[in-house]
């Protein structure tokens, strides 16, 4: 079987360092392509190095810009390299400009198209996210769900006969890295606080950073805590604050530059909570039993907030929420055992030979 996967942004390189292990060890030809959305090498390059990812076969290293140019420029050069790879499989992860401009480069040319994270919905029609995953699965032969909540999302959208269950890929990584930086930690940023003294932050939504009132009110209200935050400041973030002249790092703020994925778990497993507008996050602090408060109205990873593990809060609600009493352990694991990629595998394989076997049938539809 042969794989594209199209990637583009620091999550995604995350969700595709398992896949890649599973499809090379299961033998099948697989190819990477980078769109270039994330082109800072503390963004990209790193996650490549230290998650042992292959490099990507093709950069595209189209870059930032508006999301219709953005989208259309990867569009126009993915279309091209997908029509000479010919995959039995284009596979797509999340909910990024790079994932849409994939769906339809993939769908017009009527290549199979299978997409990771399949099903997640946060139901805020503003979000670029939102409008990126709901395209992307309708778009989709191959619907590959990390959880019984995405399933029932996507049945309810009339997609079930596409969709599989596979369990979540961040969290066979995140398992992975957890028991590897407890045995071997790796150097941290100095002067960071002992465990359990301090909260990460990070920050980096359109809905927190773009708005300068919004985001002098989430610098204000994190400036204001009463324990040490060690923010972790994403150049969106930055970007945005030097044009409205606001100052991330006074208080109890400590500004550090992204960190690679190894020292992010580190950060966080030693954390006493996490303050944060990222999906990913969310669901590696549950993960971690580390509390999370989200700084947004709704989060695509409602299995989080069973028993308190993550809150959602406004910036005059967020000193409360993060010293809240801590929450009862949970048993819970709606993210899977850490062996999702394998599914992933088996679901393209098992997808490619019906789609195969569809295609020779004169009533084909090129449906799994
Ligand atoms: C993107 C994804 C988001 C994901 C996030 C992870 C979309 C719509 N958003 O958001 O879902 O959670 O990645 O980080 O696809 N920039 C740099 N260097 C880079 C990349 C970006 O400086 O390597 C700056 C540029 O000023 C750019 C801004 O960040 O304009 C936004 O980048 P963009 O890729 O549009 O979205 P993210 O905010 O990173």
């Amino acid at each position: 079987m042969r794989v594209v996967s199209v990637v583009g942004a620091r999550p995604q390189f995350v969700k595709l360092a398992p896949v890649a292990a599973a499809l090379t060890a299961a033998g099948h030809d697989h190819t990477v392509v980078h769109t270039g959305q994330h082109y800072d090498p503390r963004l990209s390059d790193v996650f490549f190095t230290e998650l042992g990812i292959p490099a990507p076969a093709v950069s595209l290293g189209i870059g930032s810009g508006t999301h219709g140019r953005q989208t259309a420029a990867m569009l126009a050069a993915l279309e091209d390299v997908l029509v000479a790879e010919a995959p039995d499989w284009v596979l797509l992860y999340g909910d990024t400009n790079s994932t849409l401009a994939g769906a339809l480069a993939a769908v017009k040319r009527h290549l199979p198209l299978a997409h990771l994270e399949a099903g997640l919905r946060s139901r805020n029609r503003r979000m670029p996210e939102e409008h990126n995953r709901v395209l992307t699965d309708h778009a989709a032969d191959l619907l590959l769900a990390p959880t019984a909540l995405a399933v029932a999302n996507l049945a309810r959208e009339g997609l079930a006969d596409r969709t599989r269950l596979v369990g979540d890929v961040m969290a066979d990584v995140l398992l992975r890295v957890r028991d590897e930086v407890a045995r071997e930690p790796v150097a941290l940023p100095a002067g960071v606080p002992e465990p359990g003294a301090y909260l990460v932050a990070t920050l980096h939504r359109a809905e927190n950073t773009d708005d300068p009132v919004r985001l002098r009110a989430v610098a204000d209200a994190l400036a204001g805590l009463a324990s040490p935050v060690l923010l972790l400041v994403h150049p969106r973030l930055a970007a945005r604050a030097a044009e409205a002249g606001i100052d991330l790092a006074r208080g109890a703020v400590r500004a550090l530059p992204p960190q690679p994925y190894r020292a992010t778990v580190q950060l966080l497993a030693g954390a006493r909570g996490l303050v944060t507008d990222s999906g990913g996050l969310q669901k590696e602090a549950f993960l971690l039993h580390v509390p999370c408060t989200t700084l947004r109205s709704e989060t695509e990873w409602p299995e989080t907030l069973a028993g308190g593990w993550n809150v959602l809060a406004d910036p005059p609600g967020l000193a409360g929420a993060v010293t809240r009493p801590p929450p009862a352990p949970t048993p819970a694991a709606p993210y899977g055992d850490g062996r999702a990629a394998e599914a992933v595998v088996a679901a393209l394989a098992a997808g490619q030979t019906e789609s195969r076997a569809t295609a020779s049938s004169p009533t084909s539809t090129n449906r799994v």
